[in-house]
């Protein structure tokens, strides 16, 4: 018998996956797994899966023993204003590539249940300064924050893995995890792209094929400041300009912001480093779309 269950799950991609519809289930399958000696790889997301959540998904089938995937549509963290209706949702695609990928677990509770009316809980974390995402999104970050406590707290995970394309997420990620002492390790995967560059996000399915090449800008305004700070300048205005600039200049996108940040506390920066982090954020087709990424790959956390 040995390795037997282990193997077979691996080698028959779709008899295992489990779904947890809610949070009881989850946490008596991952206490399950824990009293068993295993290793729990969380990877959450909002579903509409692609290349980018898979890297994260495959991260964490290298690190631990048994990976739950959950797939959730989170309303805390939209705006009044914001995408929530329109956000993709696919869950059965979702199942279905999960099983290919030998995934253990997908918990996809209903917001009712995460959430029911009595629901009175908030977690704040102040950790990713006051710009950018921040200040553009008042009231995500608590709403990320809430239901990542949420899901530590029903998984207790060894390790929870998330994409540096959302990097203050994962600044507030990682200070709430520390803070509440969890015990979870974060993970930071690097940004997975199409080959022109443009990162994958679930959003892009809402693009048309022009609105797509549009959303281009904002990878080649990244590029730009990167060229332009390996040439010699580093004025972080001067490469947040350039970045805003080529943004700017597609008539099918809407910049939001533009920024060269310090990798800590998201402060602007007078004189850019390679550890220096790009933050771009534009709209194109009504599609708000984010992108980011260190000044010079391997001089920072790449990306
Ligand atoms: P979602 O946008 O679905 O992303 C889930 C995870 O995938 C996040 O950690 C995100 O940074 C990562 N990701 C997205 N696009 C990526 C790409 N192109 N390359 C690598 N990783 C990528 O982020 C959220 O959901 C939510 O805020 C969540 C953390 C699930 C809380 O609701």
């Amino acid at each position: 018998m040995g390795e037997g269950p282990e193997v077979v799950a691996r080698a028959a991609p779709g008899s295992f996956l489990q779904v947890v519809p809610g949070p009881h289930q989850l946490r008596s399958l991952t206490a399950g797994w824990r009293c068993q000696g295993h290793t729990v790889g969380l990877v959450p997301t909002m579903g509409a899966l692609h290349a980018g959540h898979l890297s994260l998904v495959r991260a964490a089938r290298r690190d631990c023993s048994r990976v739950l995937v959950s797939v959730f549509v989170n309303p805390l963290q939209f705006g009044s204003s914001e995408d929530f209706e329109r956000y993709p949702r696919q869950l059965d695609a979702d199942l279905a590539r999960l099983r290919e990928i030998a995934v253990d677990a997908c918990y996809c509770p209903t917001a009712e249940l995460l959430y029911p009316p009595e629901f009175a809980s908030q977690v704040t974390v102040e950790a990713a300064g006051d710009l950018w995402e921040v200040r553009a999104r008042p009231g995500h970050f608590a709403g990320v924050a809430t239901l990542v406590t949420k899901l530590f707290a029903a998984t207790g995970p060894c390790r929870a893995y998330f994409g540096e394309k959302d990097a203050q997420q994962v600044a507030v990620v990682s200070r709430l995890a520390l803070d509440l002492d969890l015990g979870v390790e974060v993970v930071v995967c690097p940004i997975v792209r199409d080959p022109d560059g443009l990162a994958l996000s679930s959003r892009n399915t809402l693009l048309s094929e022009q609105g797509r090449r549009a959303a281009l800008c904002l990878s080649r305004g990244i590029s730009l400041a990167r060229r332009r700070f390996a040439e010699g300048e580093d004025s972080g205005p001067e490469l947040a300009r350039l970045v805003a600039e080529v943004v700017g200049a597609e008539p099918y996108a809407r910049l939001d912001y533009a920024g060269v940040v310090d990798p800590g506390d998201f402060s602007p920066v007078m004189r850019a480093q390679a550890e220096s982090r790009v933050l771009v954020a534009a709209a194109v087709e009504g599609v708000r779309l984010i992108d980011t990424g260190v000044l010079a790959p391997g001089g920072g956390s790449g990306g």
